[in-house]
């Protein structure tokens, strides 16, 4: 008796055995290895304010840093010199700096818990789904909440706000305030004067 053929399902679109097995030089490699025993040996477990410390450990690794930019013990660098910081810039508990690519930070931008800047994709429309490496760039005065993602090749402009657990994977305008997946413009950035008195604590009750 005949056995009945199994329909064939198409080839897969993409050939990950094509896919590059290493798409960095010899001295990348080298490199990672030297910050993954750096960082887990000696960043990661420095104490919570000694971000001296690790600006000195980041440098080694040809991160550009100003004197104020400052991480906290918990933020991934993949890539630390493809990093760069600038001035009064804070990088909160538990960022991931995925930097395949370069990201740069301006000054006076904070970047909050767990957010999340993935410089690095792969072109799905080729066979061997190469690695691309767009870079992220976020201006100055940016504030990014907590948990949001940054895409690849995204330009976060000057002064923007981009909202807790928002997707970004198109480029920000300046002074403007995103939020969402997508990331969609929810309002324009107004500021007002600083009158000093605010304490940041919780309000008093009213009774
Ligand atoms: C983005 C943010 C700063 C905006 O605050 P705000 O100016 O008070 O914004 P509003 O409450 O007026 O919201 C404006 C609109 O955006 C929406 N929105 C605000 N934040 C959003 C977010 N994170 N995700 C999705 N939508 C959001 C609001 O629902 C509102 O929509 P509507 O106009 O349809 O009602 C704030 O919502 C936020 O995300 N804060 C982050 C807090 C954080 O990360 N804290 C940890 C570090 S301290």
């Amino acid at each position: 008796m005949e056995v009945p053929k199994t329909p064939s399902s198409p080839p897969p679109f993409q050939q990950v055995g094509r896919t590059a097995k290493r798409p960095y030089p010899l001295s990348v490699y080298i490199g990672r290895f030297l910050w993954g025993a750096v960082y887990w040996g000696l960043f990661r477990w420095s104490p919570p304010r000694a971000f001296g410390w690790r600006r000195m450990l980041l440098r080694c690794f040809k991160a550009k840093l100003t004197r104020t930019s400052a991480l906290y013990r918990s933020v991934k660098v993949y890539h630390p010199w493809l990093l760069e910081i600038g001035e009064q810039t804070t990088v909160a508990k538990d960022v991931d700096f995925y930097n395949l690519g370069p990201i740069s930070v301006g000054s006076h931008s904070v970047i909050s818990q767990g957010a999340v800047l993935c410089a690095g994709t792969h072109d799905y429309t080729l066979p061997s789904l190469p690695l691309r490496r767009p870079p992220i760039r976020i201006g100055s005065g940016v504030w990014i909440a907590r948990e949001a993602f940054i895409g690849p090749g995204v330009t976060v402009h000057d002064n923007a706000v981009v909202g807790a657990r928002a997707v970004v994977m198109q480029d920000v305008p300046a002074a403007m305030v995103v939020a969402g997946n997508p990331a969609r413009v929810v309002k324009k950035r107004l500021m007002r004067e600083d009158t000093g008195d605010d304490t940041g604590q919780p309000p008093e009750r009213a009774d």
